[in-house]
């Protein structure tokens, strides 16, 4: 926590910074306060908000002028969630044992693989998604299922994935196992939600991603409300967690394009199609690219459904595929880019380059990889104008940000 004073041990060494893993607190920062409840998932509740907000802050600025050596640009204040708490739209834990043997369902302990820490009330997640945990569990404790350990490769209950659409009321719950039988009937009978699905996965790692997925009960696709725009998200495909915050990102980043309803727009990771989609109506025309399949069959259907007529998606690598998209639909002159936590290599960086927007909208959720994308970007001519950091994961550490870059 900031202010503390502690015992580390270096993990990562780089010429401008290093990395580090607390062993000890030898001195508690005198700025934390009690937490709320014991949550792995949220280690900065022994901060005030306020503070939080505002070292989330530095740490943009921090990132920005010291890894990317960027200056000249308008940082904006903060923005500060609208809900502190119960904020997540999805929730993924992990099944594990307890201490007597019993079956557990919770997160993993902070840096362990195997130990999970089960939860009674996870304070990041709606009441109505807590309950559907417990059913879960629930049932799965009367059926004498074992959850799966990594360790010794066996047993069955790898994690459960809950989701809601916080606008539509909808809930869908995901059981990810290893092979066997689930008596799906059973199971869609204990648990209160719009749609229930399997997958069934061997993979070494433990990921929710892939696998086989059926539909046991319900809906296969949850169905949101987002500026004004109805979606269908498929399981496999990304939202952005924070639902209300979610929709104050979109605003800035429509804000930043400001469009004039000629332009070519492209949506690089563009997921189901959200970001491009709030944009097409001030807009000429969209292109938006993506690896899941899935998603890009959401990103389609949910034009067609708010009957937007001037997107196009595709599936692909935005490594690969790129290059192809410029020459099927010229260059764009905005381009939207909201790439995971890696952000963008600087080969994609070269070929956003190449692609040569005269605007780029950066939605990024994390200050440390924006700052030498900008970096390589201001370097080839484009200039940083401002920076908007957004604060969707509060009690946390995450930072959110919005980065508008122009040709100078
Ligand atoms: C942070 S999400 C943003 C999604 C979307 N813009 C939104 O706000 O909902 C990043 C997206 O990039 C996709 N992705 C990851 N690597 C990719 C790649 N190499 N090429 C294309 N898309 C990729 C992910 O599947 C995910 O949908």
């Amino acid at each position: 926590m900031p202010g503390d004073r502690v015992r580390a041990v270096i993990t990562k060494r780089k010429r401008a910074y290093a990395e580090a893993r607390t062993l000890e607190v030898l001195e508690p920062s005198p700025e934390r306060i009690a937490p709320v409840a014991e949550h792995p998932g949220a280690p900065w509740q022994v901060l005030r908000y306020e503070r939080q907000l505002v070292v989330k802050h530095e740490q943009v600025r921090d990132a920005l002028t010291r890894i990317g050596h960027l200056d000249g640009f308008e940082l904006d204040e903060i923005v500060p969630a609208l809900q502190q708490w119960r904020y997540r739209n999805k929730l993924e834990y992990s099944f594990g044992t307890g201490d007597e043997g019993s079956l557990v369902c919770g997160f993993h302990a902070p840096g362990s693989w195997h130990e999970i820490v089960p939860i009674d009330d996870c304070l990041l997640a709606s009441q109505r998604s807590n309950v559907a945990r417990e059913q879960v569990l629930a049932w799965c404790r009367e059926q004498g299922l074992e959850a799966f350990d990594r360790r010794t490769q066996t047993g069955f209950l790898r994690n459960l994935v809950v989701r809601e659409g916080r606008r539509s009321g909808e809930l869908q719950v995901r059981i990810v196992t290893g092979p066997g039988e689930l008596d799906g009937i059973s199971l869609a009978a204990a648990v209160d939600c719009e749609g229930l699905i399997w997958t069934r996965t061997e993979a070494l790692a433990e990921t929710t991603q892939g696998g086989v997925s059926e539909i046991v009960a319900g809906n296969a696709s949850l169905q949101e409300e987002l500026c004004g725009l109805r979606l269908s998200i498929s399981p496999h495909a990304f939202f952005q967690t924070n639902t209300e915050m979610a929709e104050k990102l979109y605003g800035i980043a429509a804000q930043q394009a400001d469009l004039k309803g000629w332009e070519r727009v492209y949506d690089l990771y563009c997921g189901i199609g959200t970001v491009g989609l709030s944009l097409a109506a001030r807009a000429g025309e969209l292109w938006g690219l993506e690896i899941v399949e899935q998603a890009v069959a959401d990103a389609i259907s949910n034009a067609r459904r708010n009957e937007i007529k001037n997107a196009r998606f595709f599936a692909g690598d935005v490594r690969l595929a790129l290059r192809e998209l410029v020459e099927q639909a010229g260059r764009p002159d905005l381009m939207v880019v909201d790439p995971p936590r890696a952000g963008l290599s600087q080969k994609i960086v070269r070929r956003v380059i190449e692609a040569a927007p005269r605007r780029i909208v950066y939605i990024s959720c994390n200050p440390t990889t924006l700052a030498p994308n900008a970096a390589q970007l201001v370097e080839a001519g484009y200039a940083l104008r401002r920076v908007t950091p957004v604060d969707m994961f509060p009690q946390t550490p995450h930072i959110e940000c919005v980065a508008l870059l122009e040709r100078a």
